[in-house]
């Protein structure tokens, strides 16, 4: 892959893309970045230079949000995928760090060079993509990168254990994406199909490059599941400050 054949304009395309695509699965997505903000920003707000890192960041939707709302932090987004980090380089700021990286591979959080501790670590639609052992390192691995104080941010669908208010939840989340309007937006597999058949694309990224990774149905923990592993991990407070429907923004505290 060489970004440098990949102009601006044609990446803030695919992201803008990215970005009404990952609507259809989360309408409320902007003001669940906004949400992860305020977290972000109140852990922070006497810290001169937090260190802020998303996992599996994709484009950087939520990587380049942090980082024009805390201007002074350093915002590192890691991820698998080289596609989409290529896009993410492409738009910048360069102010913020991209590293590719795999949260099931172990030794990840060291090979981000952030050198001393974390102050947030954030992350959104991207760790029900983890099988639950390794999403339990992960949790492992994030606890011990974060200062005493500092906080995992995490907005993804988390599930209800009762059946009857798990029904509820995602009909609540399916009429609440009708009243959005975003049911008609493209797909994830019309989007990849879409990227794969672009020449712009193809002169930069190899097909490999542009193969998508997962199905995006993911682990289906509960939200107890999470509580109860980030509990085991070392977080001292662990619980929900937004929901809508089954969309969450889960948060420990170290
Ligand atoms: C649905 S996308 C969400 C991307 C971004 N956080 C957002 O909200 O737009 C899920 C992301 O998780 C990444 N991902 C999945 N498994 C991963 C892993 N093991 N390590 C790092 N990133 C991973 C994928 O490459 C993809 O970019």
């Amino acid at each position: 892959m060489d970004v440098r054949e990949l102009d601006r304009e044609t990446a803030a395309t695919w992201i803008e893309r990215w970005d009404r695509q990952q609507e259809r699965y989360i309408a409320d997505r902007e003001e669940r970045f906004q949400v992860v903000g305020d977290v972000v920003e109140h852990v922070c707000r006497s810290v001169a230079e937090p260190v802020v890192v998303d996992l599996g960041c994709g484009p950087g939707s939520l990587t380049t949000r942090l980082s024009a709302r805390i201007p002074t932090a350093r915002v590192v987004g890691v991820d698998t995928d080289p596609f989409l980090l290529g896009l993410a380089r492409t738009t910048g700021p360069e102010r913020v760090e991209y590293v590719r990286g795999d949260l099931g591979v172990p030794g990840w959080s060291e090979s981000l060079g952030t050198g001393g501790a974390w102050d947030a670590a954030v992350s959104t639609t991207a760790l029900h993509w983890l099988d639950p052992d390794r999403l339990a390192t992960v949790y492992a691995d994030v606890a011990a990168a974060l200062r005493p104080g500092g906080v995992l941010v995490n907005g993804d669908h988390l599930y209800d254990e009762q059946p009857a208010l798990r029904d509820l939840a995602a009909a609540v989340r399916d009429r609440r994406a009708e009243r959005a309007g975003v049911t008609a937006h493209e797909d994830w597999g019309s989007w990849w199909t879409a990227a794969r058949a672009d020449p712009e694309l193809a002169r930069a990224f190899t097909p490999a490059d542009l193969a998508a990774e997962g199905s995006g149905r993911g682990n289906q923990l509960s939200r107890r599941q999470h509580v109860d592993v980030l509990r085991q991990a070392g977080f001292r407070e662990v619980g929900v400050v937004w929901q809508s429907g089954d969309d969450h923004v889960l948060v420990a505290v170290r």
